[in-house]
């Protein structure tokens, strides 16, 4: 099926082409979008992107015109990240962020976002202690966030956990790889998946596709690895950090938009500097307010 026809409900009886070979390759005329989807984005659509060889882009968001900015410029997901722990609200990583401080964020971006997929980030604590306790979060994101799925981070050990939410009714995105809310436990940001642990990745992948995750997405993750993961599943898989083998690619806003200082990782490219553009526009406010020279006649009312 055409990843443009958003009116299929996925019961079609559409059989997945063979996949495993890298559909994904540049130069293959199949592996951009030429069209899209006139209504909202839905799990079906990048199941079917996988299907016929075709690649989306995921960007996190946290606010109204960021949502508004990316799903206006044909951006497929938008997840409102854990990640607003240390871009929002100040942390120094995504561990800190609750639920109730991501419930209002996921609440904007989806009100504003009229043709992405949202997927919101279950925080650290509010799935791990049990399937019933990842239900209820999840049924929390998509009744008062508004999200149309989940994203947590997990291993093969969260199989049924993700089933449960499944059956639930909440399409779940398995992260696996690096993940950061693990980072005590993994030592800090290393690459997962090397050697011998490539295997135990794809073996995770498989048994969380398995249990229903409609998506696998890989942090920091050797390429070979990687698209050995999109192989062994059905279901797309998005990178970060992870090579050119994935069904999608998913960056952080501040990072790939050069909103964020400082060092940024290996796998981030950076497509604007709106840090410089807002600075050199506050400084030019600020001088022109020092100077009298803001307000002019054009911005006061006689
Ligand atoms: O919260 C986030 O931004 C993420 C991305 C790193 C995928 O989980």
């Amino acid at each position: 099926m055409d990843f443009s026809d958003s009116t299929d409900n996925g019961a079609s009886g559409d059989v997945p082409a063979p996949y495993g070979n890298g559909p994904y390759g540049p130069g293959d005329p199949a592996s951009e979008i030429t069209s899209r989807p006139a209504g909202r984005i839905r799990t079906h659509h990048l199941q079917q992107a996988k299907w016929n060889g075709q690649r989306f882009a995921m960007l996190t968001a946290y606010e109204q015109y960021i949502a508004e900015i990316f799903d206006q410029a044909g951006i497929e997901v938008l997840l409102v990240g854990d990640s607003a722990s240390n871009n929002v609200f100040g942390n120094e990583t995504s561990l800190p962020v609750t639920v109730d401080e991501l419930l209002p964020l996921c609440r904007a971006v989806a009100r504003s976002a009229t043709r992405a997929l949202v997927v919101a980030d279950l925080p650290f604590g509010s799935y791990e202690v049990s399937a019933k306790q990842a239900v209820s979060t999840g049924v929390r994101f998509l009744k008062e966030g508004f999200a149309h799925a989940v994203k947590i981070e997990v291993s093969g050990f969260y199989a049924e956990t993700v089933r449960a939410m499944v059956e639930a009714g909440i399409p779940v995105m398995a992260h696996i790889g690096f993940t950061p809310q693990s980072e005590h436990a993994l030592g800090g940001y290393r690459v997962q998946g090397r050697g011998d642990d490539a295997q135990r990745l794809i073996e995770d992948a498989i048994a969380l596709a398995e249990a229903g995750a409609f998506c696998v997405l890989m942090e920091m993750v050797p390429a070979e690895t990687a698209s050995a993961v999109d192989a062994a599943v059905s279901v797309p898989t998005i990178g970060i950090g992870a090579g050119n083998g994935t069904t999608g690619q998913v960056l952080v806003w501040p990072d790939m938009a050069g909103l964020r200082g400082g060092t940024m990782a290996k796998f981030v490219k950076q497509y604007a500097d709106i840090r410089t553009t807002l600075s050199d526009a506050a400084k030019a406010y600020g001088d022109e307010v020092r100077s009298g020279q803001f307000p002019g006649p054009e911005h006061t009312f006689q």
